[in-house]
C-alpha cells in the first residue's frame, strides 16, 4: 500500500505533531552536520505554509541512558572524572538543536523546555497561531524506547494530545518501534508522511519489490555479519553484486584465497559460501576485488603496496581495490538501471586508501548522468559520497543508516507503515 503524505491532508488551523529525525552529531552543544535538519526543512516550510495552528517537533538525540553509561565507563578507565550534567548538556539536549533549525527556518522555533515531554499541552495551546515548538529529546523518557508496549503507550498518548494529525518524517528512526516513532499514530485520528519519509520510500522501496533492471548492488564495509540480509535480500533481484570492503575478505577467504592480515569473520565463512551458492542460483554475478591495496598496518600513514591478484601475502592486510578490479566496476555498473550502493570499498577515510571508494563514487555519478537510478544509503557510503563532493550527483542519498538497511533487507519498518 503506498504511503500517505501530507499533501493529501487539509492542515488548515490544525495542530500538528510530528517525528523529525534530528538525532545529530553534537559537539559541546554544537551541531556538527547538519543534513537530517536541512532534509526535514521541505515538510516543516509545506505545513506551515498550509496555515496550521501549531506544529509541534519531536526527536531523539543521541540515546541518553546507553551514552552516559558508555561515556562513564570510559572516563572510569582513563582516570578521569565525569560530569554527566555537563555531559548530556552537550550531547542530548534539544534547546541548541531547536536554536539551529531556528536559524535554517528563519523563523522562532520555541523549544518547550528540559523538563521533558509530559505535560506540555497548555504550553503548546497557548502559543499563536502558526508557532512552531521543539520538544525535549524524547529519550529522556524510557517510555519511548521500552519493550512494553503499554509504556510505550503512556508517552504516545501524552505526544498524541499535542496534535490532531501525526506527521512523521523521521526516516532514520523509521525501523524503531518507539513512543514517538510508531505507537502515537494508534491515539491520533490521522497520521501521515512527510515528504523525507516520502522520498526515502520511494527510492528505497522499489530496490526490493520493482526495480528497474538491470540491478547492481554494491555493498561494503566491515562486516558481513551486518548485511547478510540485505546481500540476501538483494540477491533476489540483482543482476550483479559487487562486494568490496572489509567483508570482501571473509568471501575471498570463503573461495580459497590467501587474505593475509586482513579483516575477516571466520564465523560467516558458511554464510559468505552460502552467499555465493545462491548467487550461482539466481545467476547474479559476484564481483570480488582482483587486485588491492594493502597494507603492513591499519594506519593512515602505512605506506600502500599495490597486490595484483586476489591473493594477499601474509604481512599485508587488504585496504582498498586495485585499478583492475575499479576497471570490473565500471563495466558491471554500465549496464545497471538501477545502483544501490551501501558500505564503502576501501578505508576511504585515509587519503592513500581511499581511490577505490572515490572511484565508485565517481562511476555511480556518472551513471545517474546517464539516466540510472542511483542510491546511496549508510552512513559510510553517505560520508564517502559528501567527502568527493558527489552527494547532489546521485538520484537519492538516504538520511538513514539502521533504516535504509533494513528496508533493502525487505522488512517492514514500524514507522512507514504508520503512514499507509
Ligand atoms: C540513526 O542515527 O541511525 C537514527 O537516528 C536512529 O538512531 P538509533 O540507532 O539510536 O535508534
Amino acid at each position: 500500500m503506498a504511503i500517505k503524505t501530507v499533501k493529501s491532508l487539509n492542515l488548515k488551523g490544525k495542530r500538528i505533531i510530528m517525528r523529525v529525525d534530528f538525532n545529530v552529531p553534537m559537539k559541546d552543544g554544537v551541531v556538527q552536520d547538519d543534513t537530517r535538519i536541512t532534509a526535514a526543512l521541505p515538510t516543516i516550510r509545506y505545513i506551515l505554509d498550509e496555515g496550521v495552528k501549531s506544529l509541534t517537533l519531536m526527536s531523539h538525540l543521541g540515546d541518553p541512558s546507553k551514552d552516559v553509561k558508555k561515556a562513564k565507563e570510559k572516563a572510569e578507565k582513563d582516570g578521569r572524572s565525569f560530569d554527566e550534567a555537563a555531559y548530556i548538556k552537550g550531547k542530548h539536549r534539544m534547546a541548541p538543536v531547536a536554536a539551529y533549525l531556528e536559524k535554517k527556518l528563519g523563523s522562532p522555533v520555541i523549544f518547550a523546555g528540559e523538563d521533558g515531554c509530559y505535560g506540555k499541552k497548555a504550553f503548546i495551546e497557548g502559543q499563536k497561531d502558526g508557532a512552531v515548538i521543539m520538544l525535549e529529546n524524547t529519550r529522556f523518557h524510557k517510555e519511548e524506547t521500552s519493550k512494553e508496549a503499554a509504556d510505550r503507550d503512556k508517552l504516545a498518548k501524552e505526544l498524541a494530545g499535542y496534535g490532531e494529525i501525526f506527521v512523521n518524517d523521521a526516516f532514520g528512526t523509521a525501523h524503531r518501534d518507539h513512543a514517538s516513532t510508531a505507537s502515537i499514530a494508534k491515539f491520533v485520528p490521522v497520521s501521515a508522511a512527510g515528504f523525507l519519509m516520502a522520498k526515502e520510500v520511494q527510492f528505497l522501496e522499489p530496490i526490493v519489490t520493482n526495480p528497474a533492471k538491470p540491478l547492481v548492488a554494491i555493498i561494503g564495509g566491515a562486516k558481513v555479519s551486518s548485511k547478510i540480509a540485505v546481500l540476501e535480500s538483494l540477491l533476489k533481484n540483482a543482476s550483479a553484486l559487487v562486494i568490496g570492503g572489509g567483508m570482501a575478505y571473509t568471501f575471498l577467504k570463503a573461495q580459497g584465497h590467501k587474505i593475509g592480515k586482513s579483516l575477516v569473520e571466520d564465523d560467516q565463512l558458511d554464510t559468505a559460501k552460502s552467499i555465493l551458492e545462491a548467487a550461482k542460483k539466481t545467476g547474479a554475478e559476484i564481483v570480488l576485488p582482483v587486485d588491492q591495496v594493502g597494507a603492513e598496518t591499519f594506519d593512515g600513514a602505512a605506506m600502500p603496496v599495490p597486490v595484483d591478484g586476489a591473493d594477499l601475502p601474509d604481512n599485508l592486510m587488504g585496504l582498498d581495490v586495485g585499478p583492475k578490479t575499479i576497471a570490473l566496476y565500471r563495466d558491471v555498473l554500465a549496464k545497471a538501471k538501477t545502483i544501490v550502493w551501501n558500505g564503502p570499498v576501501g578505508v576511504f577515510e585515509f587519503d592513500a586508501f581511499a581511490k577505490g571508494t572515490e572511484e565508485v563514487a565517481g562511476l555511480v555519478a556518472d551513471a545517474t548522468g546517464r539516466g540510472t537510478v542511483t542510491v546511496v544509503g549508510g552512513g559510510d557510503s553517505v560520508a564517502a559520497v559528501n567527502k568527493f563532493g558527489l552527494a547532489s550527483k546521485m538520484s537519492h542519498v538516504s538520511t538513514g543508516g539502521g533504516a535504509s538497511l533494513e528496508l533493502l533487507e525487505g522488512k517492514k519498518l514500524p514507522g512507514i507503515e504508520v503512514c499507509r
